[in-house]
């Protein structure tokens, strides 16, 4: 029997859009229960009803206290939001977020059961591993992950069938910066290089604006906002969420006009601010130049220069500010292209990367024939995003032993990938060896994230040192990392997936039972 085409996910920062491919072959945007293509990513908790989207969002300066934003940022962390006696980890409620977008999609589209969702290409092992367990959290069959920046060069390369030529998607969104330099040949879209960062996108903007409120304000008032013995915590909340709207509002005015006004409200006192686009642009100047930077590294690392790039393609809420296309422009020497819609590309990419995953496992999908021949062809090969190693000593030339990193899966490596590596034991009498898995791009485990441990116990005492230890390390097509360790001469193993010892951490019943039960609108 014919399936239904599965969906793709854009689980965005500050906007989420889901999108399918439909019979005839074109992947469309869902629209939500209110009819807008995109879901603000802002849930509000009303006792035992949750709303998330607009409404939320516009209910930020009034009840801070039950609504939350930018979850994203917090992925893969043990950062927690508590509201009613229950503490709702990142993956709880970006659950939530899915439940609203399902609700959506349902109505124009079906049941929805199986989906692409999408991560910033940044995205590390446990940030990627807490995105899934969102998705499953509500009982959706995460096909795969697949990275922002990909997915938009899918939906591109859908649009205009490229070929011979190497092109490089900007994402710059509510929260993070995503390059990735990639080529297009026939039917191949493969991925060079990848790089950005996880803290810069849009909401730094606005802060760049708020905090321009603020010196405008101390300016005419004498009074500093952020001062504890000015405002309460609790009043200093409410003033900043209400300037961070309004500075969000003012940069999207700056966007279409050369100037905007903004009323300002703190502490009984009133002010009218006027913000010219010249005076935003130069004070983003630092934030623009940071993303140059970040950009001139991953083109460097694809191993090209900014002028063998012929396509430029921009998404990304925040690319349509001018000066950041200006940026773009003078960087490439190219106009970006903008004709996948930037905050629509990546949900678009993912739901083609949803329906080539049916294919491939042969569903019988409904689809138009070159649809179905074109993403029968299509090959997408990712990189990882991230140096991946163990962390280790290396003898010095004084026989002292330096802690280094021992890299397996260097960045921008094609993905799956598997690496292995032998070791050494150290001392003598060792019945426990521990290998801390490091990611990061530094020799220094000091200065590399510790993303889990591989412990192979119970080891028979009194052998001597020099002991060889096999590492395994692979990375699947999500970018999830599997390591596992053997001690050669017993034979013993020990193994870990990441996104386990992540998971390990436990207590989450009761989030897990709100998020099921809960009624979201
Ligand atoms: N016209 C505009 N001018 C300036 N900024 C804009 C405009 N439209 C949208 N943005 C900004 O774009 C950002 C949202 O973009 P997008 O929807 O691509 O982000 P996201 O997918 O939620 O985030 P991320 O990809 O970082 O997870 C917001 O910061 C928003 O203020
Ligand atoms: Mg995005």
């Amino acid at each position: 029997m014919a399936e239904p085409a599965a969906f793709g996910i854009d689980l965005g920062t500050t906007l989420s859009v889901v999108a399918h491919v439909t019979d005839a072959g074109q992947p469309v945007v869902l629209p939500n229960t209110e009819g807008s293509p995109t879901t603000p990513s802002v849930v509000l908790f009303d006792h035992d009803h949750v709303v998330v989207g607009e409404i939320a969002r516009q209910a930020l300066a009034t009840e801070p206290e039950s609504v939350v934003q930018l979850v994203k940022r917090h992925m893969g962390s043990a950062w927690t939001f508590d509201y009613g006696g229950v503490s709702f980890r990142p993956e709880h409620l970006s659950a939530l977020i899915l439940r609203k977008l399902a609700a959506g999609a349902q109505l124009l589209a079906g049941p929805v059961t199986e989906a692409v969702i999408t991560v910033p290409a940044y995205f590390n092992d446990p940030m990627r591993a807490a995105t899934r367990r969102a998705g499953e959290l509500v009982g959706l069959d995460v096909l795969a992950l697949l990275s922002e920046p990909t997915a938009a060069a899918l939906a591109f390369g859908y649009e205009h069938r490229p070929s011979g030529c190497t092109g490089v998607v900007v994402d710059l969104g509510g929260g993070t910066f995503d390059v990735t330099v990639m080529e297009y040949e026939r039917d191949d879209l493969t991925v060079r290089a990848t790089g950005g960062d996880s803290y810069l996108g849009g909401a730094n903007l606005d802060k760049v604006l708020f905090d321009f409120f603020a010196a405008q304000f101390e300016a005419a008032h004498g009074l500093d906002i952020n001062d504890p013995d000015v405002l309460s915590l609790e009043e200093c909340t409410q003033v900043s969420r209400d300037w961070l709207l309004r500075a969000a509002r003012a940069k999207h005015d700056l966007t279409a006009r050369d100037r905007t006004t903004v009323a300002l409200q703190a502490a009984g006192l009133t002010l009218r601010v006027e913000v010219r686009r010249d005076e935003f642009q130069a004070l983003s100047r630092i934030l623009l130049d940071e993303m140059t930077e970040k950009m001139l590294d991953v083109i460097g690392a694809a191993g090209v220069t900014p002028r063998d790039v012929s396509v430029v393609l921009a998404v990304g809420g925040s690319t349509r500010i001018p000066w950041v296309r200006a940026r773009l422009h003078d960087i490439f020497g190219v106009a970006p292209d903008t004709s996948v819609r930037p905050d629509e590309a990546v949900a678009l990419g993912a739901a083609l990367f949803a329906a080539q995953r049916q294919l491939e496992r042969g569903g019988a999908l409904v689809l138009e024939a070159e649809t179905r021949d074109y993403l029968e062809r299509l090959s997408v090969t990712d990189v990882a995003a991230h140096s991946i190693g163990i962390s280790a000593f290396e003898n010095t030339t004084d026989d002292l032993h330096r802690p280094v990193v021992a890299s397996l899966l260097p960045r921008n490596t094609p993905l799956p990938h598997a690496a292995e590596r032998t070791f050494y034991t150290l001392r003598p009498g060792e019945t426990q060896i521990i290998v801390p898995v490091l990611e990061g791009e530094s020799s220094d485990p000091e200065l590399c994230r510790r993303i889990g441990v591989v412990v192979v116990d119970g080891l028979p005492p009194g052998r001597s040192d020099r002991q060889p230890v096999r590492v395994t390390m692979k990375l699947d097509g999500d970018g999830i990392l599997q390591v596992s360790a053997i001690d050669v001469s017993t034979g013993q193993t020990a193994s870990t997936t990441i996104e386990h010892t992540y998971l390990a951490v436990g207590g989450d019943e009761a989030a897990d039972a709100a998020v099921r039960t809960l009624q979201v609108d």
